[in-house]
């Protein structure tokens, strides 16, 4: 038996979903689950109940990064190994996790960022006035998407006017546009940290009377987000979502593996990254380059939505 401890969000259904399918009694696991509620005290004081179970591993898909150090210490006192998912946590020992499988978010931030370079070189986009609504302050996915925005901001003379906590729900993405939105009357870019985020974002620049899609010279507003759920691609589809950058949820086989090479005692990557793909509204850019590497743009259609696992 084993257990995990997790948290919100689209993007956390499918990962909830992808780890219950994988993680099955047929496939020789018994799952205890803790919804933590995107509180790390409480997810705190999941591990500390799984620990007192006994259970042979615990999987934790961190809220944020810091604050496990005193945990994961008692976890490993009991010898049991922990597998860390999804965001990273900020140990100074990394003996106190067993291995590691998530996303690289820096990375996918530089995509979004580059994909809006170069689109707003190829539309002579005079200025690129933008506000960043920031996931859960802490949280990898924040930390690595913020940061490659501020180099972007610094590389490319873009104004950032607002960055503030959109805590990666649609209902505070809302309320964050919404504020952002009577504050500043040139936004022309919106940086939403995740889909939920972009949903709120795109409901209250509608219910200002504005319209969202990439055609800035005609005062559109452009949404800009990361996960590529079912319901984000098909906002992109829809043209209210101009480029989707993936956070793949579907960790659960990942993981399945991890513990089956772990139970006949062979090595595991202490740590490895999942990858990702990227899609926009239109084809105005099709390729872009992050440190070295080319990455492909996909422009959405429905066959590629309908195509996929989540
Ligand atoms: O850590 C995964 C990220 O955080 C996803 O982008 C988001 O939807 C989630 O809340």
């Amino acid at each position: 038996g084993f257990s995990q401890v997790g948290a919100e969000s689209d993007w956390r259904v499918a990962n909830t979903k992808s780890m219950k399918s994988a993680l099955t009694a047929k496939n020789g696991f018994k799952l205890s689950f803790a919804d933590a509620q995107q509180k790390q005290e409480n997810q705190l004081t999941a591990i500390r109940n799984f620990i007192q179970q006994e259970v042979d591993y615990i999987l934790l898909a961190p809220v944020t990064e810091t604050g496990w150090d005193t945990v994961l210490q008692e976890a490993k006192d009991a010898d049991i190994p922990v597998i860390i998912v999804d965001r990273m946590v900020d140990v100074s020992d990394d003996s106190l996790y067993t291995a590691w499988v998530g996303s690289n978010f820096k990375l996918e931030g530089q995509k979004a960022c580059e994909w809006l370079n170069q689109y707003a070189a190829a539309k002579n986009m005079s200025e690129v006035n933008i506000v960043d609504i920031q996931g859960t302050i802490g949280a990898s996915a924040q930390i690595g998407r913020t940061e490659a925005l501020n180099e972007a901001v610094e590389a490319n003379g873009w104004n950032l006017l607002a960055q503030q906590t959109g805590e990666f729900t649609q209902a505070k993405g809302q309320e964050v546009m919404e504020s952002m939105l009577k504050q500043y009357d040139n936004i022309n870019v919106v940086y939403c940290e995740n889909d939920n985020e972009a949903f709120g974002a795109i409901d209250a620049i509608e219910a200002a009377g504005k319209t969202v899609g990439s055609d800035i010279a005609n005062g559109e507003i452009m949404v800009m987000s990361f996960d590529t759920t079912n319901a984000g691609l098909t906002d992109t589809l829809a043209g209210k979502i101009a480029c989707d950058v993936e956070c793949n949820p579907l960790h659960g086989p990942r993981v399945q593996e991890i513990i089956e090479k772990l139970e006949a005692g062979e090595e595991v990557d202490k740590q490895a990254y999942v990858d990702e793909e990227m899609f926009a509204a239109d084809d105005t850019v099709t390729s872009i380059k992050v440190d070295d590497a080319d990455y492909e743009v996909t422009t959405i259609t429905q066959d590629i939505i309908d195509g996929r696992a989540y």
